[in-house]
């Protein structure tokens, strides 16, 4: 049997060139050698108020682009995580052995918390909701970004602190960080990695973004006050687009450096635009053929849910008969 792999992404759209280097094209690969579930948390993303509409369209559409980068939902599961309520059931569980002061403890939570008027619980347990999804599929790797390490090490205790209470349940599971360093950052602030909620139009090239804009957004890149490439000092700007050709490119460091040596940095922009827009383009026009198609999304979702429904299911229920909860039989 091949291990399992599962990861999750919110729903909070506009998925932009860094998802999809950092994570997305990853999970592609990934599902030629492992067993793979890939999560929609629509239930983490209601942590924070979600204007509803806008969420139930979200959710689709990040569905829509799963599919469109390529991952395949004849090998692979992707689902919707509150369609399968067995995230919800577990996380109660695993909610009473997890302490509040290793929750108190996530960076994550108080840089969320201050940023809202008032602060839901669900808030607070979101960690535990999220190792509920990891456990539930006894999944053995997780790919993650870094910015999550912090939740994964919590899960690795909350599995270990259930099993230690209430005997063997849980794989302990590890993480797993992308082989291939494609940290991209925003093209406005090449400091800060690229993010969806940044509201700048000029941070972040969409996966869903047409090829005017593409062209526009790189063409404002900031650089530095240098008129070409310089590898011998290569200002974050600089180094940022040359990461994102790269990495779209495959090409090896040595084609990298003869290529842009000395290039003009008007030139280089429009060679990184163009080809962004060469790699999207395929991605782009499955999307569209996704979601032409009446009932082909909601039918790739529900058969996510039925095939992995059964594995969730069995781990709730062994979680209940270890703590001494009734099963129904
Ligand atoms: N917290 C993750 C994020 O914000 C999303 C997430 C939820 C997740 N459940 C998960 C990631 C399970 C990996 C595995 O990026």
């Amino acid at each position: 049997m091949k291990p399992r792999v599962l990861s999750g992404v919110q729903p909070s759209g506009n998925l932009h060139i860094g998802n999809y280097l950092g994570a997305l094209k990853n999970w592609v690969r990934l599902q030629h050698d492992y067993e793979c579930i890939y999560c929609i948390v629509d239930l983490h993303a209601v942590t924070v108020y979600q204007e509803p509409k806008e969420l139930l369209s979200k959710i689709r559409e990040t569905a829509a682009l799963f599919l469109a980068a390529g991952i395949d939902p004849k090998i692979s599961s992707v689902i919707v995580q509150s369609s399968v309520p067995a995230h919800a059931e577990l996380a109660w569980m695993l909610t009473c052995v997890t302490p509040m002061g290793w929750l108190s403890r996530m960076t994550q939570f108080k840089a969320k918390s201050e940023k809202q008027e008032t602060v839901g619980s669900g808030l607070f347990q979101y960690p535990v909701l999220m190792a509920a999804d990891i456990l539930l599929y006894q999944a053995a790797i997780v790919p993650v970004g870094d910015d999550q390490s912090q939740h994964l090490e919590l899960t690795r205790d909350v599995a270990q602190r259930f099993n230690s209470l209430y005997g063997d349940t849980f794989v302990v599971p590890e993480t797993k960080l992308p082989a291939v360093g494609a940290r991209v950052m925003g093209l406005d602030d090449p400091l800060k990695k690229m993010s969806k909620s940044e509201p700048g139009a000029g941070h972040a090239i969409a996966l869903l973004d047409p090829p005017d804009v593409i062209r526009k957004k790189f063409a404002r890149a900031t650089t530095d006050s240098n008129p070409c490439v310089d590898f011998g000092g290569l200002a974050p700007g600089v180094e940022n687009l040359l990461n994102i050709f790269q990495a779209f490119a495959e090409w090896p460091d040595e084609r990298m450096r003869s290529h842009f040596a000395g290039m003009r940095y008007g030139e280089l922009k429009k060679q990184v635009a163009e080809m962004v827009i060469g790699r999207l383009e395929p991605l782009q026009s499955r999307y569209r053929e996704i979601t032409s198609e009446p009932g082909y999304l909601d039918g790739i979702l529900r058969e996510g849910a039925d095939r992995v429904a059964p594995l969730a299911n069995a781990t709730v229920d062994l979680v209940k008969s270890r703590m001494g909860l009734y099963v129904r039989p």
